[in-house]
């Protein structure tokens, strides 16, 4: 299996992750069992714990792949920097390798409206993103929660860069085929969060007959199948864990032989897909963040 892809920039980008949504010594044990790919958010309010980890592990910076992503109140280009700035500080680097727009939702700071306008049309926002790099804050640039109606939208203005990547939810419950699809034809990488299915549903998966099956013919743990499927599918993915030997666990994955592959592809993109993380009603918003999607 590929241990990195190389992004627009030229840079590459190890193709397994520590999600860090809950972190410290997590942070630290993936460091020590060889994870170079942090990936984490302004709003996961644990960016100083992270960079911290990153100090005490004594590993250089440039070894390691460092994401961070926009809060939705942030997408206003007057508030851009200061917010990276702010992830910057935190994380006590001077650059990112990695920022990304957290969701396609320009909320007010109030957290009770939204901007439509920035929110139908993030151009706005990503010229902001691409000062960014231009500046050397960070390297690549990127979007996440984005459909392909969202990423058609922001692929038809004259960027300058690339969107580097699109970080949504992707298992075996929400395979997102046609996104996978949309996105190989613009050469853009997808990242799969809650690649073991996500709150609750981790249990399901690791337990699904086709998962143990493969589990069982090739030595692997069902976590390592999904993780290798994922990998092999051409994603990044990004597993979180804040057990030791989870975190080590779900970095050793290798390629399934291509028939054992097909088999979970098959069973993955046949069923219908399981409702996924959609923070819509919960963010009282008065269209789906997921519309246009079948
Ligand atoms: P824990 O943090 O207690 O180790 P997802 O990335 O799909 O959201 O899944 C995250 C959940 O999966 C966490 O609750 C995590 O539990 C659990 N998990 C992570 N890695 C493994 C693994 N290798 N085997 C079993 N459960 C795992």
């Amino acid at each position: 299996l590929p241990t990195h892809y190389t992004l627009p920039s030229g840079d590459k980008i190890p193709a397994v992750a520590l999600e860090r949504n809950q972190v410290g010594e997590a942070v630290k044990t993936a460091l020590k069992a060889g994870y170079r790919h942090i990936d984490g958010a302004w709003i996961y309010r644990n960016e100083e714990e992270v960079g911290q980890a990153l100090q005490e592990s004594e590993v250089p910076r440039e070894e390691v792949f460092i994401t961070s992503k926009l809060w939705n109140t942030f997408h206003d280009p007057s508030a851009v920097e200061s917010a990276l700035d702010d992830s910057l500080a935190k994380l006590n680097t001077s650059y990112l390798d990695l920022y990304l727009m957290h969701w396609p939702l320009a909320a007010d700071k109030s957290k009770k409206g939204y901007n439509a306008s920035l929110t139908e049309d993030p151009y706005p926002t990503w010229q902001k993103l691409e000062e960014m790099v231009e500046k050397g804050k960070v390297k690549n640039i990127g979007v996440s929660n984005f459909n392909v109606r969202r990423l058609e939208r922001l692929f038809s203005k004259p960027l300058k860069i690339q969107p580097a990547v699109n970080q949504v939810e992707i298992s075996y419950h929400i395979p997102q085929s046609k996104l996978l699809a949309y996105a190989r034809s613009k050469s853009l990488l997808l990242e799969a969060y809650s690649p073991l299915g996500g709150d609750g549903k981790v249990g399901e998966t690791l337990k699904l007959p086709v998962v143990k099956k493969i589990a069982e013919e090739t030595g692997m743990t069902p976590a390592q199948v999904v993780i290798s499927w994922a990998v092999q599918r051409g994603v990044v993915v990004l597993p979180k864990s804040v057990t030791p030997s989870r975190v080590v666990e779900n970095l050793q994955v290798q390629a399934l032989p291509q028939h054992l592959f097909d088999e979970l592809e098959e069973a993955a993109t046949s069923h219908a897909p399981y409702p996924r993380l959609n923070p819509s009603k919960g963010w009282g918003l008065d269209f789906d963040i997921f519309d246009g999607d079948e």
